[in-house]
């Protein structure tokens, strides 16, 4: 305790984080590296630090000079397997003013090597039904006081735990989509609470899953990674005498029955009977139901076994629906107001036998669920009652995408609370948050964050709700920027960056999808496009630009020269890269429906300008992990790439060759352009999206692309015209339609409020909502100028009669924001630069200001017009 005259310390360490994990049980790195936000008086700055690592005897590392505070090298002796330690740091002030100790943050290793495993996998064995549902079971003895235990748990297939008929954890989907031939995660869930002294039971819900599933396009293939489910888990219990015991999945002592659940499938839905459940069934004592023996099944090599880099699919929220309406008796329609990824709870009586069908759909027809879009993902969930009581069901095994849900057989009338929606994705912390005087701008900026949200289940995906669900590189490749923002997505976007690497083929072609499923014609075997294959140089690039981590970059480099030197090998001298399959400018509004490659940019044209934008990244990522020869090397091809971009497509006058909106904001914005033309380049660009009545003209290559063209040469009105238009197709017209995701179409619905007939109209899809990151730089005036935000860059560039925009977020140095007004010629901006960074404050009309840490008022005279200038 403090006493009263010695007073709070001017500085505090804020929080203190590992890698990027939230919660850093099980983790994979022997070494993590500590990131710590300090929160300090204006004007103070970082000195030095000191770490102390508890290891049952507590180090410290003394005072260590120097400001760093990101991701900084783990003191001392790497993590041995198991190992349990506290951290915690303290700072001091370049003025000699130091801060407390931290609280204490508790960092436990995993199994970080294969001999860790002794645990085999065990399952129901060969020839089991498709899209069963398993249950296994393992009856074991604690002797002794349990001081710790611990369930390391994987599967081939997906699975839940349950110690003594209580649930481990909340994990959904466990162990999530990996490229599982190279990598399969584990999860680490600490069990002490649920142990008892003498008889216990390990219990595993299993199902197919990705591993054995259905995944994929035309209601998808099966058995993609084996044809026998199972689970792979050690359980260790930790005594205080200093022994431990593992009871391990394998061939002792296992069995498996069929659960309840008779099916479930993520296209399908799941079906579970109620009549049959037993709910001792994890619990000591003899279960009902027809077990048998649990066999040892398709081996797995513990080395390919790795701990998570990001935070489990949860349930993150609930939602009720906002309306109920009774179509017949027993059947309603329910809408819960937001298109969302999870899966609907019911709370339910009546007689035993009763079903209870769900079926899902992003969007009405003629006042009824359209599943059309849902292509082959019938999406069905079915409950059978047992009747007696009150009784409570969620499907574990299978996700949807949906807004409205039909319930019907339903017992009596629908009661509030008694059908609920529980939104499941990937649990990473919201970072990023905007909003502007303008409503429908704001609630664009909500739908994006939706869609985020959505498509972020173990791996970005490029739509949640239909026959496809897949990790499209290009997608995420134009959306990592925006992501970046919204929420701390480094941790799972690392891991899925790994999957990208390993599933490269040996000439450097990345999978148009990763992990790559057999998928027709077009996609089987992969081959090179532009935009898609470029995230594996990209991506890596806006992690490292938003997070800091230049680690990223390093465990990526290989894998991004594969890609840029095949693209080099395909375009030859010429350095053109003018053969070949392209998606381009996919799903450009003027493509005819039936065929979105079609699009008016030349498909090369595109190819080419991301050649030269990949080199060019390439070249830096070189530079910044300190390999000067390379970036050299690279440097100079992305030059010879943007020359010969630029005699096979701008003209001496400096016209695109594909006079479109897509073709100006690529050559803009990769600065593919001679000096000279790019003003003029601006103005064509400008006046293309005038004399298309400010309508959007672009697809997935064009979009994140053409307000930045637009800002970048001066034309900051028309970017507002552009970003405003609510008329067919544009950003808002699809907000004007009542959507509350972003579109995979921009007229995914008709004017006339009917579904596109096209056999792709998913109603989320993040790609087109890649313009978030023009809202928070440009609109709000919030951007990274150096990695990991050390240096903010505030540029606000108002327009459109917006009167107001705020953004704000949560850096690795702590929270970043600026929120701005303008009324009657006046800018008034007010801005947030947290401890260890800096800011550069540019508004419009004044030359650039340097600040430091802390809240700073400015204040700018721009008039109405200032842009037009
Ligand atoms: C997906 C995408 C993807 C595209 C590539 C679509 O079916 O939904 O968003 O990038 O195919 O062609």
């Amino acid at each position: 305790m403090r006493s009263r005259a010695e007073a709070e310390p001017a500085v505090r360490v804020d929080r203190l984080t590992v890698e990027h994990h939230r919660e850093p049980l099980g983790i994979g790195e022997a070494a993590p590296r500590l990131t710590w936000a300090t929160v300090a008086g204006a004007g103070w700055t970082q000195g030095g630090y000191e770490i102390a690592v508890d290891r049952g005897g507590r180090t410290t590392t003394g005072w260590v000079e120097g400001g760093e505070s990101v991701l900084v090298a783990w003191p001392g002796a790497p993590l041995r397997s198991r190992e349990r330690v506290e951290v915690s740091v303290r700072v001091r002030g370049k003025d000699g003013s130091t801060s407390d100790w931290s609280a204490p943050t508790a960092v436990e290793a995993g199994l970080l090597s294969p001999e860790d495993w002794t645990a085999v996998p065990v399952g129901p064995g060969p020839g089991t039904p498709p899209d069963g549902v398993w249950l296994l079971r393992r009856e074991f003895d604690v002797r002794g006081d349990v001081v710790a235990a611990r369930l390391y748990l994987t599967a081939h297939g997906v699975a839940e735990a349950e110690v003594n008929g209580a649930a481990v954890g909340e994990d959904v989907l466990a162990p999530g989509w990996t490229s599982y031939v190279h990598r399969l995660q584990y999860a680490t869930h600490d069990v002490t609470a649920l142990l008892r002294p003498g008889a216990n039971v390990l219990g595993i819900r299993l199902a197919d899953g990705w591993y054995r599933g259905l995944v994929g396009f035309d209601g998808g293939t099966r058995e993609v990674y084996g044809d026998r489910v199972a689970v792979l888990c050690q359980l260790e219990l930790h005594h205080a005498d200093g022994t431990t015991a593992v009871v391990a999945s394998g061939p002792d002592g296992w069995s498996a029955a069929p659960a309840p659940t008779s099916s479930a499938s993520f296209y399908a839905g799941e079906r579970h009977d109620a009549r049959s459940d037993d709910r001792s069934w994890s619990t000591p004592g003899t279960p009902t139901g027809s077990w048998r023996p649990a066999r040892d099944v398709s081996p797995r090599d513990p080395g390919t076994l790795v701990a998570p880099e990001g935070p489990p699919v949860r349930c993150t929220q609930e939602v009720e629906p906002v309306s109920v309406t009774p179509l017949e008796p027993g059947t309603f329609l329910l809408d819960f107001g937001q298109n969302l990824v999870g899966r609907l709870r019911l709370r339910v009586q009546g007689p035993r036998g009763t079903l209870v069908r769900l079926r899902h759909a992003e969007v009405l027809q003629d006042g009824r669920l359209c599943t059309r879009p849902l292509r082959g993902a019938p999406s069905v969930d079915e409950y059978v009652l047992a009747g007696g009581g009150p009784e409570q069901w969620e499907p574990r095994f299978t996700l949807h995408g949906f807004r409205y849900a039909e319930v019907s057989g339903w017992p009596g009338g629908l009661a509030p609370g008694a059908v609920t929606a529980r939104v499941q994705h990937t649990d990473m912390e919201r970072t990023g948050w905007f909003e502007c005087s303008d409503p429908l701008v704001t609630r664009l900026h909500e739908n994006v964050v939706w869609s985020m949200r959505g498509n972020f289940v173990h791996l970005p995906t490029d739509c949640p709700q239909r026959d496809e669900r897949l990790g499209w590189t290009g997608d995420i490749q134009v959306f990592a920027p925006t992501a970046a923002f919204l929420y701390d997505c480094t941790g799972m976007l690392r891991s899925w960056l790994r999957d990208l690497a390993a599933e490269q083929l040996p000439d450097g072609t990345v999978p148009w999808y990763v992990p790559y499923v057999p998928g027709g014609p077009i996609w089987s075997p992969p081959r090179p496009g532009a935009v898609w294959g470029d995230a594996a140089v990209l991506t890596p690039w806006d992690l490292f630009e938003r997070a800091g981590d230049r680690q990223v970059l390093v465990d990526q480099y290989d894998s991004a020269c594969a890609w840029v030197d095949l693209v080099t090998r395909l375009a030859g001298p010429g350095r053109v890269w003018d053969q070949g399959f392209q998606l381009g400018d996919w799903l450009d509004p003027a493509a005819p429906p039936e065929d979105p490659t079609a699009s008016v940019t030349d498909p090369h044209l595109v190819a080419t300008a991301y050649f030269a934008r990949s080199t060019d990244h390439l070249a830096r990522t070189a530079e910044a992990i300190g390999r000067p020869e390379d970036a050299a090397r690279y440097g100079a091809l992305a030059a010879e790439v943007r020359a010969a971009f630029r005699s096979r497509y701008v003209t001496a006058e400096g016209r695109m060759t594909s006079d479109t909106q897509t073709a100006h904001a690529l050559a803009i914005c990769f600065d593919l352009l001679l000096p000279e033309h790019r003003e003029p380049a601006g103005t064509r660009l400008a006046h293309l999206v005038r004399s298309s009545g400010n309508r959007i003209a672009t697809g997935f290559a064009g979009t994140p692309l053409v307000t930045e063209a637009l800002t970048r040469t001066g034309q900051v009105p028309t970017a507002y015209d552009l970003l405003l238009c609510a008329e067919l197709p544009s950003w808002l017209y699809t907000v004007r339609q009542g959507g509350t995701t972003i579109w995979e179409r921009w007229d995914s619905l008709l004017p006339d409020g009917s579904v596109n007939p096209g056999d792709m109209t998913s109603f989320n899809h993040y790609a087109l909502g890649a313009v978030a990151d023009w809202l928070h730089r440009t609109v709000a005036g919030l951007a990274p100028a150096e990695p990991g935000y050390r240096r903010v860059l505030f540029q606000p560039q108002p327009g459109g009669g917006l009167t107001w925009a705020r953004a704000r977020h949560r850096s690795p140095y702590g929270e970043v924001a600026i929120e701005w007004h303008w009324t009657d010629g006046r800018l008034d901006v007010e801005v947030e630069v947290p401890t260890g960074a800096t800011g550069t404050v540019q508004l419009p009309l004044q030359a650039p200001r340097e600040i430091g840490p802390g809240r700073h008022r400015l204040t700018a005279d721009v008039p109405p017009d200032w842009a037009d200038r």
